[in-house]
Order: structure tokens, then C-alpha cells, then sequence
């Protein structure tokens, strides 16, 4: 199996988190395009949005795709936002096994509470769950188009990681 593991979906689905997992369990390098341009820009991604904004920042994860993509053997946590670049979903998709996380708004409400660390639910005022509501219907094409959906509002990490090695273990054979 040397084709990438790309973990995609909306902000606070566990791609992160879910990603490292999957990639000890699967003995293969991970890759968390957020951090990855954290550490290249020496900058957070909220100061990326305040200080250059929201363009900027869609084009140093344009070239993190692009980067990535020529690779194989990885895991791949994407950002919430990066599918919605059709090119983005294209290579990412050539590249490997594109799984998409989905929750239940609310419970993207809860895990993304706090202000300050997701820029682009910042600017949403009280309406928090309405502008997460609105992002998830915006983006639901793209997210549609992932190999497989896990949905991720009730199951524990363990069973979410079992389904997606399951799932990984036939696709493959
Ligand atoms: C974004 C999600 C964030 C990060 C940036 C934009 C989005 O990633 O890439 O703040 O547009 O949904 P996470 O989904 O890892 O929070």
C-alpha cells in the first residue's frame, strides 16, 4: 500500500488528531498541512490570516498540496478548507485514498469553541453555528467527492481508526 492516506474534512472532525493515529498504526510518516506551514511561514495560521490574509494563506496550501502530492507513503491531514480548491481535491485524490471526517454541527460548534484558533469562524459573530452550518453547505460538494465518509459525532478515535483501516483493507484488495 504506497499510495498517501488523506485525511479531509471540516475544522474540529479530528483530522488531526485521528491522522497521527492512523499514521503510527500504520507505521507511515504524517503530515498536517496547517503545521507544515507553521513551521515553513514561522507564523501560526491565524497570524497568517491577520497579517497577509485569507488568499495568502490558500496559496502557501496550494504549494503544500502540491508538494505533497508527488509524494507517496504519507498521511495526510488536510485543512478544513483545502478540498474546496478543485485542483486541490484532484491531486490530492490522484495522489491516494482521499477519507472525509463528518460531525454534526453542534458538535463542531463544541470542539471548535474557542475563539482565536479557527480565523475563518472568527468573523461569524454569535452566529457561530450558523456560519459553520453555512461553510458545511458551501463545501459539502467537495467533501462529497472523498473515497469514503466517516462520521465522526459519536464514535470513539479507536473505532473511527478501526473503520478506516477496515475501509483501507478493501480498497486496496
Ligand atoms: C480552515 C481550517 C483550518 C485552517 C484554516 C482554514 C478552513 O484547519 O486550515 O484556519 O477554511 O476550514 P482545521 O480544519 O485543521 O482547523
Amino acid at each position: 500500500m504506497k499510495d498517501n492516506v488523506i485525511l479531509t474534512g471540516f475544522m474540529g472532525t479530528g483530522k488531526t488528531s485521528l491522522g497521527k493515529v492512523l499514521a503510527s498504526k500504520l507505521g507511515r510518516p504524517f503530515v498536517d498541512i496547517d503545521r507544515k506551514i507553521e513551521v515553513e511561514q514561522k507564523l501560526s495560521i491565524p497570524k497568517i490570516f491577520e497579517q497577509f490574509g485569507e488568499e495568502h494563506f490558500r496559496e502557501l496550501e496550494r504549494a503544500a498540496v502540491r508538494e505533497l502530492s508527488e509524494r507517496r507513503g504519507l498521511v495526510i491531514a488536510t485543512g478544513g478548507g483545502t478540498v474546496k480548491d478543485a485542483e486541490n481535491l484532484r491531486l490530492l485524490k490522484n495522489s491516494g485514498v482521499v477519507i472525509c471526517l463528518t460531525c454534526s454541527p453542534e458538535e463542531i460548534l463544541s470542539r471548535t469553541q474557542r475563539r482565536g484558533e479557527r480565523p475563518v469562524l472568527d468573523g461569524g459573530g454569535s452566529e457561530r453555528l450558523e456560519t459553520i452550518k453555512r461553510l458545511l453547505a458551501e463545501r459539502k460538494e467537495f467533501y462529497d467527492r472523498a473515497d469514503y465518509h466517516v462520521d465522526t459525532t459519536n464514535w470513539s478515535p479507536l473505532q473511527i481508526i478501526d473503520d478506516i483501516c477496515k475501509h483501507l483493507r478493501q480498497f486496496r484488495s
